[in-house]
This record gives structure tokens, C-alpha cells and sequence, in this order.
């Protein structure tokens, strides 16, 4: 059966010391803990080498926020895939919104950084997830949809398999505002539903889908406790590790 995940995202933030402090905090917060789900940490790619060989031993994971769309070469500035990987990171973020709005992402890129990420051995967390202008005129299945499409529903089912996908409304991205549990589990399962269609009834069930936006301790409970939410991409509450410990515990 599908894994439950709470990953976090830590984004444009923390210094390397900043950032090994919050994974020192988080390691020493579920010592002696089991929680009920996967624990992953996202970080810059600056923290991954220093922050993944610190957890080694925990049950905390390590994946990175992006990846380059190229495997290697004349591209001044990029990470590659391999790169991340001989990091000990296990996981990469791909298609975040931020990435696809200020950074320009298209499908076609954010394919070939699935795709580089697979052939590596990293597992994607690939997020989708519509503007607020588009939920407002309903079309939130077309986008998540279209998304799908573009960028992962060209993989055989053996790789989809590896990737986590993660729910993202992008106007509940640190505005504060959530979606319900009830608007959550219908997008849920309606992605769910695609994967089905896509690639059988067994490949969706063990797929986890996370929900992000506005994520926190007193909200998770409510929205891991629906059929097809199966954990969390958690962004300003995974920079503190009370907050995030709150978030694994609604599991
Ligand atoms: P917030 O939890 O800060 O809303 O961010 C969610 C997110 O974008 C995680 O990737």
C-alpha cells in the first residue's frame, strides 16, 4: 500500500548553519520516535551533502527543491540530478509552482527533469496545481490534468511508481488560506482517478498524493484523515521543528 509522507520544503531559506541547527533540532525532536509516516526534508541545494550525512541513521530523509533539465555540461550555475544524488539526498522536487511561475518551467522541461531525476535514482515529488483565477472558473481538473500529462503521464508504469505526486493549490501557498479537507480529497481523488485511467487501479493505490498550501499542526489532521490525502508538502511550517513535529503527528 501507498505510503503516508510529510515532507518539507524549506525553500529560499536558512544559511548552511541555519539549516544544519533546523535538522539538528528535527533529528533531535523524533529521537526515540516512530512516526506513522515517512519524514523528508527539502532543502536548498547548498545544505543537501551537510544535512543528509547528519540524518544518516534517522528516519529522516533528504530531497532537494529542483534539479537542472540537463545531465551535465556548459550550463553555468545548474545542479544536475547526479549531482543531488551524490548528495545522499533520495528526493527531488519537481515542478513546484514557484519554479513554473518565476522561473519559466514548461512542461517539456519539467519532463525532462522527471526524467533525469528517474534515470539518477532520485524519487520526484511532483507537484501540481492550479491559480486561483482557475479555481474561481471551476477549470482546477483541467489543470492538474494537463499537468499530468505534460510532464509524467508519458512514463511506463514502472517509473510513475516511483514518483510521489503532491496537490498544491497555489493560492493556498502561504497566504494562509487552506483548502478544506472536502475541496482536498474531491482534487485528490480526481487525480487519483487519472492515475487509474493512466495506468491501473494497482499504480494508484500505491501512489501517494500529498497536499501543500498553508499546511500546519492544527489543520493536518483534518485534511491526512481523508481516503486519498496521503500526507503533506509543508512549506513555512517545516522551518521550525516543533512545527513540523505538530504535522507529523496528525499521523
Ligand atoms: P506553505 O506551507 O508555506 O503554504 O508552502 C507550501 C508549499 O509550497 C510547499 O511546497
Amino acid at each position: 500500500m501507498r505510503k503516508n509522507i510529510v515532507a518539507g520544503n524549506w525553500k529560499m531559506n536558512k544559511t548552511l548553519q541555519e539549516g544544519v541547527a533546523l535538522a539538528t533540532d528535527l533529528k533531535n525532536i523524533l529521537n526515540g520516535t516512530k512516526p506513522n509516516c515517512e519524514v523528508i526534508i527539502g532543502t536548498p541545494f547548498i545544505h543537501l551533502a551537510t544535512v543528509a550525512e547528519l540524518v544518516k541513521g534517522s528516519v529522516i530523509k533528504v530531497s532537494a527543491e529542483n534539479c537542472a533539465d540537463k545531465a551535465s555540461g556548459a550550463y553555468t550555475g545548474e545542479v544536475s540530478a547526479a549531482m543531488v544524488k551524490s548528495t545522499g539526498a533520495e528526493f527531488c522536487i519537481i515542478g513546484h509552482s514557484e519554479r513554473r511561475a518565476y522561473y519559466h518551467e514548461t512542461y517539456d522541461i519539467l519532463k525532462d527533469k522527471v526524467q533525469l531525476a528517474l534515470e539518477n535514482g532520485l524519487q520526484p515529488i511532483f507537484c501540481i496545481g492550479e491559480v486561483k483565477e482557475e479555481r474561481e472558473a471551476n477549470k482546477q481538473n483541467a489543470v492538474v490534468k494537463a499537468q499530468l500529462e505534460g510532464s509524467v503521464f508519458n512514463l511506463n508504469a514502472e517509473d510513475f511508481g516511483k514518483i510521489v505526486l503532491a496537490y498544491e493549490p497555489v493560492w493556498a501557498i502561504g497566504t494562509g488560506l487552506t483548502a478544506t479537507p472536502e475541496q482536498a480529497q474531491e482534487i485528490h481523488a480526481y487525480i487519483r482517478s487519472l492515475v487509474t485511467e493512466k495506468y491501473g487501479k494497482e499504480v494508484a493505490d500505491n501512489c501517494s498524493i500529498l497536499y501543500g498550501g498553508s499546511c500546519k499542526g492544527s489543520n493536518a489532521k483534518g485534511l491526512f484523515s481523508n481516503p486519498d490525502i496521503d500526507g503533506g508538502l509543508i512549506g513555512g511550517a517545516s522551518l521550525k521543528a516543533e512545527d513540523f513535529k505538530a504535522i507529523i503527528d496528525a499521523f
